[in-house]
């Protein structure tokens, strides 16, 4: 034991020789950052036949994957030493030093690895992997040799003793070869937890032997969704979809897991979130239903029924599970548990007397708890989503905060563990660009930068019950995710920020280095053949108005050395120029960019549209809402920019059961022949269509005269458009309809609509 006002101060001293020599060294890019890092004199040259020696054999089976990888890339073979000090390889046992934490020396003569425990080797090896070409981590002979590494001193531990990423099999099914690459993901980024939704209401996945129908029946749906949720109707493609793990693929998987020191949580969610379940099993339910697995995403309101048979049910299915995984915890979902059924059945009545339970949520609580004790019984830990806290949370649970940090917070001054992933820096199912070419998500805007710079211990908590919260996770959901190299490119690099978030020290975050080292780190992503997301080398894009009433754009490079290419009104291929100073654009057109830096960004573009309105000054007579403010707020309206299809994007604004009602002040006496207003319908989002359009101009900002009023028709552009005749004015004030309250039978009924309006084009 140590006192914790001595380990302060040596933290203190580390973190400060930590930035000194974070900004001296350059050509080093460890991810996720190593917590001190020092360049000492000389090299190591690597060549082939190197000689290694081990302080004992677990510590030299930690290295075997390191040493099969130099084999297969750079032709390296490793020979096992008799003697330490004739070996180049030294894994040195070392007490001291704490489960998972290692030290790297590379001096001239030798490469010592020393650690407490084989995940430290095992991450001292990930480092070590990082300070060699990032060819090292391809799949055939293309590094050379000799190579040189440079003399180092490492010192390194993880922040957190739970570094996780999750991924959703359910929604979409990813073959067995995928997983492994997915925990290859994990391992190289010093993570030790993969969380596996293994069921759920599209699709069971798990094969359980006493209950064949699990797969048989709940592991096929009929069809699949196209497309967004929120576009109706409902589209599908009539395709069966399918998939499972055999036990086999199970345990083949969970052994390769191990070998990367990652544990695999496996999730069986109960009690909702069971439609796959149920349809094989239907007297596992309330009403016994005629059920088939989802085709839609969502929450359905069919549920497993808490009676004897489905406690039975569940505890054989978690003797099964418990079996294939070894390790500490088992997820129970517990997330998003309608509770329609139970008010209706009498058998969830009859129990809630008996066992004197007063809400749905306490018998959902009931049943959790029934669950935790078989868990327990086991020798496992249980762990759940959120909801688990509500109606009182089990009494040795583990808590996963999506809904936000609330959860985690609650559940943390009640003592439990806690495991932070809020939907609104942990989900790497939302958009990570706000660029209009992304690929459909789920919704959000969760950039790789927003995850990197996440906190995952609340303020809200004191300094005892911030040891309970264990780490962060980052989850990768699939309803929009439909094959491994899209989840890759959701995955990647958001993962890289996360486990930097998970590992590194407190209070050593650094945009600028991080993304420095990014790009060398995704060389070696694409080494391995990985569809990332590029997005770290966009440019960042700004727009203003000059004197002259043209657009400026301004593009700033995301790295210092960057280089941008840009084309107005022609492909990028055909005609790039080099972005050297602002770009001014003095009539309507698209603006094409893209960064060549280490790796290419993505081609980017905006198009201007110049109006008498540009940049006129704008008045709105009721505000947007805060959750659709745009980006420059009213004067998104007349910035020149549309805002395209996805309206959670900059340039929309949105406003809730109200009317949109602008002034503009042209700043002089205009002809104006035609006024536009850009808006859009999504009646799954709630947002629906304006129903009028009613046009004044006006000389002197008062006495307008009403030139304009019609239904509002969203036409070609999603432009509502009002044709007058030829007027002289200098202010326009016109109002557009909200479309009132939400139709039944639709999203939201009975519920006020959302009106978005995104530009103001007079002409
Ligand atoms: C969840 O996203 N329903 C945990
Ligand atoms: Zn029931």
């Amino acid at each position: 034991m140590h006192s914790t006002i001595k380990s302060y101060f040596i933290f203190l001293g580390l973190f400060l020789i930590n930035i000194l020599n974070l900004k001296a060294q350059t050509s080093i890019n460890i991810v996720p950052q190593v917590n001190l890092i020092r360049e000492s004199p000389g090299s190591f040259t690597v060549k082939d036949n190197l000689t290694w020696y081990a302080d004992s054999d677990s510590m030299a089976d930690a290295m075997s994957l390191f040493f099969d990888q130099l084999k297969l890339s750079a032709g390296i073979r490793f020979v096992r030493a008799k003697e330490a000090d004739k070996a180049d390889v030294l894994i040195i046992q070392n007490a001291s030093l704490v489960k998972s934490s290692y030290t790297l020396d590379i001096t001239p003569d030798k490469i010592r690895i020393r650690a407490g425990y084989t995940d430290g080797v095992f991450y001292a090896c990930q480092t070590l992997m990082q300070l060699f070409p990032p060819g090292i981590y391809g799949s055939s002979q293309n590094v050379r040799l000799p190579l040189d590494l440079p003399g180092v001193w490492i010192e390194d531990k993880p922040r957190f003793p739970y570094r996780g990423m999750h991924l959703d099999v359910c929604r979409h099914f990813f073959p067995k070869e995928f997983i492994k690459k997915y925990i290859d993901y994990i391992a190289m980024h010093k993570m030790n937890y993969f969380h596996w939704h293994l069921s759920d209401d599209q699709g069971w996945r798990i094969e359980i032997k006493k209950y064949p129908l699990l797969t048989k029946i709940g592991s096929v749906r009929k069809e699949t969704l196209i497309g967004s949720y929120n576009d109706l109707p409902h589209k599908f493609d009539g395709t069966l979809y399918g998939g499972f793990y055999t036990q086999e693929d199970i345990k083949e998987i969970v052994a390769y897991a191990a070998k990367r020191f990652v544990t695999i949580i496996p999730e069986i969610e109960m009690p909702g979130h069971s439609l796959a379940a149920l349809s094989a099993y239907p007297e596992l339910s309330c009403n016994g239903g005629n059920y088939t697995p989802a085709t839609l995403w969502g929450v359905f309101d069919d549920v497993f029924c808490p009676k004897e048979s489905t406690f039975s049910f569940l505890e054989d299915v978690l003797n099964e599970v418990t079996g294939l995984f070894p390790g500490p915890y088992i997820h129970v979902g517990g997330d998003e548990c309608p509770k329609e059924r139970w008010k209706s059945c009498q058998h969830c009545q009859d129990l809630m007397k008996k066992e004197g339970l007063k809400s749905e949520e306490e018998l959902q609580s009931y049943f959790i708890q029934r669950m935790e004790k078989f868990i327990n019984s086991k020798g496992r830990k249980m762990i759940g989503w959120d909801e688990i806290l509500e109606g009182g949370l089990a009494p040795n649970a583990t808590v996963m905060s999506w809904r936000g940090t609330a959860g985690g917070i609650e559940a943390a001054k009640q003592n439990h563990d806690v495991v932070m992933t809020p939907g609104s820096h942990c989900y790497f199912d939302h958009y990570q660009s706000l660029s209009l070419n992304e690929p459909v998500a789920i919704g959000g805007y969760t950039s790789v930068m927003k995850v990197y710079n996440y906190e995952p211990v609340p303020e809200e908590l004191n300094e005892e019950q911030a040891k309970h919260i264990l780490g962060a996770q980052g989850n990768v959901w699939t309803e929009y995710i439909l094959n491994p190299d899209h989840v890759e490119y959701m995955a990647l690099p958001r993962m890289c920020a996360i486990a930097e978030v998970d590992w590194s020290a407190k209070g050593t975050k650094n945009e600028a280095d991080f993304k420095k080292r990014l790009a060398t780190h995704l060389l070696r992503l694409k080494a391995m053949k990985c569809h990332f997301a590029s997005h770290i080398f966009d440019p960042e894009i700004s727009t203003t108005a000059n004197a002259a009433g043209n657009l400026v754009v301004n593009l700033t490079p995301s790295q210092p050395t960057d280089r941008i290419l840009y084309s107005i009104d022609s492909p990028l291929s055909d005609n790039a120029n080099n972005y050297t100073a602002p770009i001014e654009m003095n009539s309507s057109g698209k603006l094409s960019y893209q960064s060549h830096g280490t790796l290419e960004g993505n081609e980017l573009s905006i198009t201007f549209q110049k109006s008498l309105s540009f940049n006129k000054s704008i008045t709105l007579k009721d505000q947007a809402s805060d959750r659709y403010p745009g980006a420059k707020g009213a004067a998104t309206l007349v910035d020149g920019l549309r805002g395209g299809k996805r309206f959670n994007g900059q340039n929309w604004l949105g406003f809730s059961g109200k009317n949109m009602e602008a002034i503009i002040d042209l700043g002089k006496t205009t002809e104006i022949k035609e006024v536009s207003v850009g808006s859009i319908e999504n009646t799954g989002a709630w947002i629906k269509a304006p129903k009028s359009l009613t046009v004044w101009v006006s000389n002197t900002n008062d006495n307008f005269q009403k030139v304009y009023e019609a239904k509002a028709i969203i036409g070609e552009d999603n432009l509502v458009k009002a044709e007058i005749k030829p007027i002289e004015g200098r202010y326009v004030k016109l109002v557009l309809e909200s479309g009132g309250i939400i139709e039944k039978g639709n999203p939201g009924e009975g519920k006020a609509s959302w009106l978005f309006v995104d530009e103001i084009l007079i002409r």
